[in-house]
């Protein structure tokens, strides 16, 4: 339990919060590089600020207030230019920096140009890597964008996904330290999601929460699991501030408002390895939706069942009515470390796991249950047996949505059809979705019995 002012702390993103504050000491994602491909212009609010994002002509990439300085004309209907954006109003003209390099009327009138010198629109720098766009909100100097070792992977296809959560990012972010809503919100839900009333999969038996310098590692056991599982040896990583890690796939819980989250999967599929050297010439990414064609929130897959528990937490959770128990030990540890690290960093110190030394920043390793796998690649018989990675050959069951042109992609990438894929109905009735569900639980019965919905 919190107090108010507490839950606040962790919750409020704006730019004069703490936590805001805090949190623009980070690169954050906050869209695919696809989505550049038929647009130039987007416009986004991230961290409570409303901003555009845009491509422009020479392929740099720029983000800027929403506004134009000069009488607020919306820059979302603004163009692009060999360098910048320009405003539709009166034509001023924008570089990635804000500065101001063209006020065609204002030129005229005064050929020294003082009053361009002097304007500038709110700008941020914005970086590419891994077929995301990566936005920093906070002072200079900026530190380094991480260069996690699984963006270097290589025989695989990767894919961002997005969804935009009606919920406040904190809880969204319990979420990557809480490893036994696994048993309940995706392996037994899913089974009574399909009609079924059991068998449950064993509860968990022991947990263990360790800080690092990139966030902290949970492990677990479940049922008659022993401490040779990897589950316990290797965990997985919670990452800070607002990401999850688990081996084969990234997770971060991207704060649009206090109440609004963008969810951001970054999943990386081996190709088998008689493929050959599968190289990927374009990482993909989209956005699912998070309810069906009747207003109900999709259950069918991971995320989506993720996505529902939170939502239904409330926009932002009443922590003064909680009640933790031994399973939030970690959630208690998260929010600690936030609260001294929320004090540090207004004593001047440097918050917690930001890398600025280029010479560590090149294939950033962290804790993986499947390293060895990624690194050394699988045939078609081990990825179709393995229990984390080979349901992906069976369906996307990531998250709900996935665009007929990214699965064929997949499918060309591992050299057959996607088996459930046909049996997901992202726009169909509650029913269906369940069915869904259980066809692809009936698939993916050839892999090891537990977790029913692939374990994480
Ligand atoms: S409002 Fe943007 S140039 Fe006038
Ligand atoms: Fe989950």
């Amino acid at each position: 339990m919190l107090s108010e002012e507490k839950n606040r702390l962790l919750t409020e993103v704006g730019p004069d919060k703490p936590m805001g504050q805090y949190l623009r000491r980070y690169w954050h994602p906050i869209a695919g590089t696809s989505e550049f491909d038929d647009q130039a212009v987007k416009p986004v609010r991230i961290l409570g600020e409303d901003l555009v994002l845009y491509k422009d002509l020479s392929g740099n990439y720029g983000l800027v207030d929403r506004h134009c300085p000069h009488r607020n004309a919306d820059m979302s209907f603004g163009f692009v230019e060999k360098c910048g954006l320009r405003c539709s109003y009166h034509g001023w003209q924008y570089e990635a920096s804000g500065q101001c390099i063209h006020q065609p009327f204002e030129e005229v009138a005064d050929p020294s140009a003082r009053m361009r010198k002097n304007t500038a629109i709110k700008a941020y720098p914005v970086q590419e890597k891994a077929g995301l766009l990566w936005a920093y909100m906070g002072p200079q100097p900026a530190p380094l964008l991480p260069d996690w070792e699984l963006f270097h992977a290589k025989n695989g296809f990767a894919q961002a996904v997005f969804a935009e959560i009606p919920c406040n990012w904190f809880q969204c972010q319990e979420n990557s330290i809480d490893p036994v809503h696994f048993e309940w919100t995706h392996n037994n839900w899913t089974t009574r999601l399909a009609g079924e009333e059991g068998p449950y999969v064993p509860t968990h038996q022991k947990l263990a929460f360790d800080e690092f310098e990139h966030g902290f590692i949970y492990r677990r056991l479940r049922g008659s699991e022993t401490e040779d599982n990897v589950m316990w040896t290797t965990g997985r990583v919670t990452l800070w501030p607002n990401g999850f890690f688990l081996g084969h796939h990234f997770e971060w819980r991207v704060p649009i408002d206090d109440t609004h989250t963008l969810s951001v999967l970054w999943v990386f599929s081996l190709v088998p390895s008689e493929q050959g050297d599968y190289v990927q010439d374009k990482i993909p990414s989209w956005y699912g939706p998070v309810r069906d064609a009747d207003g109900r929130w999709i259950t069918s897959h991971v995320a989506n069942q993720d996505f529902a528990v939170w939502v239904g937490q409330g926009p932002i959770t009443d922590r003064t009515r909680e009640k933790l128990g031994q399973s939030d030990k970690g959630i208690v540890q998260m929010r600690r470390r936030f609260f001294e690290d929320i004090e540090a960093m207004q004593a001047g110190e440097e918050p917690k796991g930001l890398i600025r030394d280029p010479a560590k920043n090149h294939c950033v390793p962290l804790p993986s249950a499947c390293a060895s796998e990624v690194a050394s690649g699988l045939t078609r018989a081990e990825l179709d047996a393995h229990p984390l990675l080979g349901p992906y050959l069976r369906d996307f069951f990531g998250q709900a949505g996935q665009p007929r042109a990214v699965t064929e992609a997949y499918e060309r990438a591992i050299g057959q059809k996607v088996r459930g894929a046909t049996f997901f109905k992202v726009h169909g009735s509650g029913a269906e979705a369940a069915a869904g569900q259980a066809a692809t639980e009936a698939a993916a019965s050839a892999a090891p019995a537990m977790p029913a919905v692939p374990g994480r």
